[in-house]
Order: C-alpha cells, then structure tokens, then sequence
C-alpha cells in the first residue's frame, strides 16, 4: 500500500516512521516533506495547501491512503475534496473541522453540549475588548479565534498585558485574519493535560495521554509557542481521572458532533486543564499534536496504518492497540528567538551519532546541504527517548540532546517536571 503524509514537521516525520512500521506499507511520500524525513517517506515538490495538485499526485501516483498532519488543510477542506475525488484520506470534513478553525464555533458546541469548559467572551472589535478589559478580574486568557499555529494565545496577568494582546492582533493583525475576532476566557487553575482519541465517528480508541510544554522558558515562563516537549505516561494523572477524561470529553465531544449531525472522523486532540471541579476543555485540536505525536508514536504498539484505515471504513472496532509500558520523553531543540524571529542556516552537529534503539530523532526545521545539516525553521528536532520511567526518559532524552548542537539552540531543561513533582 502507498501512503501520502501531508506535512513536513516533527510531527509528520513521526507518523511516516511509525507507519513505515507496518506490514501493509510497501512506500511513503511526503508532501512537502523534508531531508530529515527522507529515510521514511520520499519527499514530494507540493505545499500542504496546493490540495489540487496533491489530488493529482495520488491520482497518478495510485496512493492508497493520505494522512493529513497539521490543521490548516483539514480546515480548508482538503478531506471534503479528496472524498469527492473517491481518494482515500484520513482527516475530519471542514465542518467537523471547525472545532479547531473556529474557537468561538468550539464554545458554542460546548455549551449545546453541556461539555464543561471555561467562561469566555467573544469580540470582533477592539473597543469593546478593552472596556471588558477594564473591569475584569485578573489572570483573562486571550485567544486569536482563528488558526494561529499555537501562538494566538496570550495569558495575560494584568490589564496592561492584556491592552497588548488585543492590539497584537487587532491592531498589529499579527494572526492576519484569524484575530478577526478574539476570545476572552476565564483563566483555569490547574494542569493541562493532552488528550487524543480517534474516531471513525462511532468507535473510539483513546491513545495514550500526553503533557505538553508551551511556554518557551523552563518552569513555564516566556511566550507560548506550539509546543517544547512532551512526555507520556503521566504519573500524576490516575486511572479513574483518565476514564472521566474519555467519558467526559472525548466520548461526550463524538456524541456531540453526531447531534450537530457533523460526524467527527480522524483524530481529535482536546486542551483539558484538570481543575479542581474536573477537567475542562480549553481547546479542541483536530489533528495529531506536536510535540504530542512524538511521544505518542515512540509507545505505540500496533499498526498505525491498519488504525487509520479502519477508521475511514467505520471499523475501528475491529484493531487493537497497545502501549509500551515504559515512559517517553520528547525535547524539542529551537532556534534563539523562536517563537518569534529567529535566524536559519546554522550547521547541526550530532545528528549522525548513534543513539541507540530507544532514542529517536524526529526532524522538523532542518535542510540538508552537501551532506551537513542546517537549521531551517523555528522548531529544528524533537528527540525522543524511551526510558524505564520518566526520570530515566528524561535522562536518556537529555543525554541524546547533549550530543546535538547548533549555534543558538535553545530548549527546555526541565520537561516532564510536573511528573516528577509527586
Ligand atoms: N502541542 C500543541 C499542539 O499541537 O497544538
């Protein structure tokens, strides 16, 4: 069977290598791809958004199952057109897909739904936005309602903070136009948990929870990006929180969609902040995350190809999947700056050492030239390492970035610290 990944990040170089693990997978393109990715999947010349031209591809390329990884064209359509070219894909419709492209659309279902999430407000001008500024209690959450690759997003402490925010994306128009309209939500105390689960729309198959680690600084300071590591298991989080998690989101978000008669299909990832009322939902995701893929993909046992192939056909029931019982931990190595600007082409050493089997190194920003290896983008690597237990992930993971270096690389020191606190 062929596949097609569309994508080109950490994340895609992921899925293609777990893929690549499958029986039935006889080749990989990706779409763009990557060098970093070559050793899985074949690169291919087209952008995730030139969906005319990837329908062409599989078309003469007689690709048996195309796999979506980042969100903007699940958004856009591009499952709604494979489809109606009788190509096989796996992803949700643009209208499911609103539960990612559309934040203010996600509270909405939410609040149908009886789905339990923060209070919030929605603003589609700033002068308004700033009065309800004023008189607020502080910490607000202030969100772009639209796709913003993970940095729409602004925990604001003090109104002065939170002034920026707005005129960052309304004035400013950093998010284009997806800060057309902006959210203001409720700050919820707690810990942020990712949770994922496919869905053929009717089975579920919950994966294995993940904690991501947005800000860019240890201990949680700095700016939000789209993600700087990743652990799995997580020790703090107990069977029965995990078993309200699936009943309470994830089983209520399926039904949901069914009832707004747009049948969810694919992955959905949900932002859930477990308070001391229970969790709730900060954010519906409708693809794989990253980092989250990473670690997710490094514990899976069982063939991802037959996974997502049953889902397609409405059959998840009928395939099975384990998880390796020891832990995993994911750092991603960035750029100084990122996220925001940052300078390419500095040469990466180490990336030819010989980590071993429980060690993988998932590319994301990075560009081969004459054999040496550059940085090329604002998340570069992501290295995974499975270990006994989280303290020896987390060892085995460090002692893997130790051996990698690029002028200006910056990382998180401290992930998985959460699972290490009990
Ligand atoms: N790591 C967060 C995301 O993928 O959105």
């Amino acid at each position: 069977m062929k596949v097609l990944v569309i994508g080109s990040g950490a994340r895609e170089h992921a899925l293609a290598w777990k893929l690549r693990q499958s029986p039935h997978v006889t080749k990989i393109y990706a779409a763009p791809g990557s060098h970093g990715m070559a050793r899985v999947a074949e690169p291919v010349n087209i952008k995730a958004d030139a969906h005319n031209d990837l329908v062409a591809f599989a078309r003469e390329n007689k690709i048996d199952l195309t796999v979506v990884g980042p969100e903007d064209p699940l958004v856009a359509g591009i499952v709604d057109l494979f489809q109606r070219k009788h190509l096989r894909i796996y992803g949700p419709t643009a209208k499911a897909a609103r539960l990612e492209g559309s934040k203010a659309f996600a509270k909405d279902v939410m609040s149908r739904h009886g789905i339990q999430t923060g209070g919030h407000k929605v603003y589609d001008k700033a002068a308004p936005a700033l009065e309800y500024l004023a008189n607020c209690d502080y910490p607000v959450v202030i969100k772009a309602d639209g796709l913003a690759a993970g940095k729409g997003v602004f925990i604001c402490r003090t109104q002065e903070e939170a002034e920026a925010a707005v005129a960052e994306a309304m004035v400013e128009k950093r998010f284009g136009d997806a800060g057309r309209k902006l959210l203001i939500e409720d700050f919820l105390q707690g810990e942020e948990v990712s949770v994922h689960a496919i869905s053929d729309g009717h089975n579920i198959l919950p994966l294995c929870l993940a904690q991501d680690h947005k800000p860019v600084g240890d201990g949680d300071t700095g700016e939000n990006t789209g993600g700087m590591g990743t652990y799995s298991p997580l020790p703090q989080i107990t069977d029965t929180q995990n078993a309200v998690l699936e009943r309470d989101v994830v089983v209520q978000t399926i039904h949901a969609m069914n009832r707004e008669g747009e049948p969810y299909k694919g992955t959905l990832f949900v932002g859930c902040m477990m308070t001391k009322q229970g969790p709730k939902v900060l954010e519906y995701n409708v693809r794989f995350g990253d980092p989250e893929t990473q670690s997710i993909m490094m514990r899976m046992k069982g063939d991802l190809f037959e996974v997502l192939n049953a889902t397609i056909d409405g059959k998840l029931d009928t395939v099975e999947v384990d998880w390796d019982p020891r832990s995993v931990v994911t750092v991603v190595l960035a750029s100084g700056g990122y996220p925001r600007d940052y300078e390419k082409g500095y040469k990466i050493k180490g990336l030819d050492t010989d980590f071993g089997p429980d060690v993988q190194v998932f590319h994301a920003g990075t560009k081969k030239v004459d054999g040496d290896w550059y940085t090329n983008g604002g998340r570069v690597l992501s290295v995974c390492a499975l270990g006994s237990d989280l303290k020896d992930a987390r060892a085995r993971a460090y002692a893997a970035v130790d051996k990698i270096h690029f002028d200006k690389m910056i990382y998180r020191k401290d992930i998985g610290f959460r699972g290490l606190k009990g």
